[in-house]
């Protein structure tokens, strides 16, 4: 009996990084497979039924064959998306986006002084270059802000950011303890009630921007989130490491040659 995939998951091109978030649920790995490789694997999961991916990582912008990736996708009746840091969004990557219709994510997790805290380096200025440069161009384009401990005060301000520069989509991501994150669970995890009172003022700042932004509570503790991972295994990922579940591993039909 063939695997039963559902129709849009987390595609990982790299688990490469140009940022260090100090919560990072997928940390570098060391694997990075090929455009062909890549290209295989969509085509794999097409023929078993998936229709949508999120190219996400590590930092998908790194892949040189992202821009390919998608035109590839496009051109066999998918639909990509695109969740990006916004530190290196190249003009090739841009181009695709337009020509294919991609839609994309950009981590922005509060102002200046905060989100370079937890992204670790200097990376404010060039994400929201990015998500302006996204919005100028017409291509679909969402915040997503990943909330800790200590850091409720930054809903609000991405809220503003997105008000004022004409983001109409905005996910919030409770923390969760996965790969880096596990071991900063103590800076970072939020306590039930405070992940409850974020979890409401989410939901009233939602009714009060009706028509205008579309926020979303997005939490992965809740319901696990299928992903593909740079190694080629398939797997529903929850909250923790222990709680993952392998669904398959993608056959590498690749030709010898290449
Ligand atoms: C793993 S990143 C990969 C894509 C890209 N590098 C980025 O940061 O947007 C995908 C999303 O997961 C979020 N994220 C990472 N670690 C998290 C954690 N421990 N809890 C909740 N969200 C997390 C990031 O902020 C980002 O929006
Ligand atoms: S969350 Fe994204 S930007 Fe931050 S370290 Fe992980 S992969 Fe890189």
């Amino acid at each position: 009996m063939p695997p039963l995939l559902p129709p849009s998951l987390c595609f990982r091109v790299t688990r490469a990084c140009n940022a260090r978030c100090g919560f990072c649920l997928a940390p570098p790995d060391g694997v990075h497979p090929s455009g062909e490789v890549l290209r295989h694997r969509l085509d794999w999961l097409r023929a078993r039924g998936v229709r949508s991916f999120d190219f996400c990582g590590g930092e998908p912008t790194l892949h040189p064959a992202l821009p390919e990736l998608l035109r590839h996708l496009h051109a066999g009746g998918g639909r990509g998306q695109v969740t990006t840091n916004g530190l290196a969004l190249s003009d090739a990557l841009l181009q695709a986006l337009k020509a294919t219709g991609g839609t994309v994510k950009v981590s922005l997790h509060g102002d200046r002084a905060h989100h370079d805290a937890l992204v670790g380096c200097e990376a404010f200025e060039a994400t929201t270059a990015t998500v302006r440069r996204l919005v100028e161009a017409g291509v679909p384009t969402a915040l997503q802000t990943t909330v800790v401990a200590g850091g409720g005060e930054a809903v609000g301000w991405v809220v503003a950011f997105c008000l004022q520069h004409h983001v109409r989509r905005l996910n919030l991501l409770p923390f969760i303890p996965r790969g880096r994150g596990r071991d900063r669970r103590e800076d970072y995890g939020l306590e039930p009630f405070a992940r409850r009172a974020l979890r409401d003022e989410v939901k009233a700042l939602r009714r009060a921007h009706l028509g205008h932004l579309d926020l979303r509570w997005l939490d992965f503790s809740l319901r696990p989130v299928p992903v593909v991972e740079p190694d080629g295994r398939v797997v529903w990922e929850g909250a923790t490491e222990r709680v993952d579940r392998e669904i398959c591993r993608i056959e590498e039909m690749i030709p010898t040659h290449l």
